[in-house]
Parts: structure tokens; C-alpha cells; sequence
């Protein structure tokens, strides 16, 4: 692998990880202040994010030994209000900024599964950013979104509200690939 795309993918890996930790955290945030479906959607996002960073791991199984991840970080955890402000920032970080580039590099250099896996990512980002938007506005509004079910292929991570479509419109996975994350 050539080693622009290497160190994105390597870069990639670090910030679905620490995304993934992030809305763990923020899930459990949620709950303590009575707001289960957003506690939810943090969970159910949080293992899209785990989906992301194996899918990346994967493709670096060529690589033996340890190497710094250079990702963006959100530090500084609150309450709910702040975390979404912060789960929209890192999503939209990675919307506009960060998996674009990494596409663009991974076709310049033909890194074709590279490329497949940031795709995944990117596409799937645009979702959990509407999702995040959906639920700061209801709180701002002092009110919380109501979520129906909500169902994140673990393939390629892809995160749809309501019933699981019967092939994933990202990956084509089938339907028994979508893990349902549904209320209590
Ligand atoms: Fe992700
Ligand atoms: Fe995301
Ligand atoms: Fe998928």
C-alpha cells in the first residue's frame, strides 16, 4: 500500500475508534439525564464507528508493529447538549474535510480497497450527522427526538431509521447484516 493512503488509513483507524469510545460515553451521559433515545442513537452509532475501524484495520493487514494515529480528537465531555455539539463537530470533520481527502488520495494512488472502505465511512457519516442534527434541535427545543428503530449494517456500518431495507443501499449486504437497536 502506498504510504499517503497507509497513513490515512492508519489515521482513519484512530479517529473511528476514539468516535467510537466517544459516543459510548456519551450514551451512558444520555441515560443519566433521562433521554433514552438519545442514549440509543449514541450506542447505535457508536458500533457504526466500530464497523468503520475494522473495516480499516482490515485493510491494514499488511502491517506488523506500531505507528501514530494522527486523528481528530474531541476532548472535553458535558452534558448532552455539548456531546452532540461535539459528535456533529467530528462528523462534519469527517464529512468535509478528512474522507473526501482520503478518497482523492486513495484514487490517485489505486488503492481501490482503501478506497472502498473510506467510501463506507464517508457515506455512512452523512447519516449520523443528520441523525445528531435531529437531536440537538429537539433539546434545544427542550423537547428529545423520537427515534423508531434504528438499524446499522455490520458490514459497512450504514445506520437507517425504521426497518432494514433487504440489501444495504452501500454495501448490497442482505438484510440479516443489519443489527436493530430498538427502544425499550
Ligand atoms: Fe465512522
Ligand atoms: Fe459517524
Ligand atoms: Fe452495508
Amino acid at each position: 500500500m502506498h504510504k499517503m493512503t497507509e497513513q490515512n488509513m492508519i489515521n482513519a483507524f484512530g479517529g473511528e475508534s476514539q468516535a467510537h469510545m466517544r459516543y459510548t460515553y456519551f450514551a451512558s451521559q444520555a441515560e443519566k439525564e433521562k433521554l433514552p433515545n438519545t442514549a440509543r442513537l449514541f450506542t447505535a452509532i457508536s458500533f457504526a464507528e466500530t464497523v468503520h475501524a475494522w473495516d480499516h484495520y482490515r485493510e491494514l493487514k499488511h502491517l506488523n508493529g506500531g505507528f501514530v494515529a494522527n486523528s481528530m480528537a474531541a476532548f472535553g465531555p458535558g452534558d448532552t447538549l455539548k456531546n452532540l455539539g461535539l459528535a456533529i463537530d467530528g462528523e462534519s470533520f469527517e464529512i468535509e474535510e478528512m474522507y473526501p481527502t482520503y478518497i482523492e488520495t486513495a484514487k490517485f494512488q489505486n488503492e481501490k480497497g482503501a478506497q472502498r472502505s473510506f467510501e463506507w465511512s464517508y457515506n455512512t457519516e452523512k447519516e449520523h450527522l443528520k441523525f445528531y442534527t435531529r437531536a440537538l434541535e429537539a433539546l434545544k427545543a427542550g423537547t428529545e427526538a423520537v427515534f423508531g428503530p434504528i438499524q446499522v449494517c455490520s458490514v459497512c456500518g450504514y445506520t437507517i431509521e425504521g426497518d432494514a431495507p433487504d440489501l444495504c443501499p452501500l454495501c448490497k449486504a442482505s438484510k440479516d447484516k443489519f443489527i436493530s437497536f430498538n427502544s425499550k
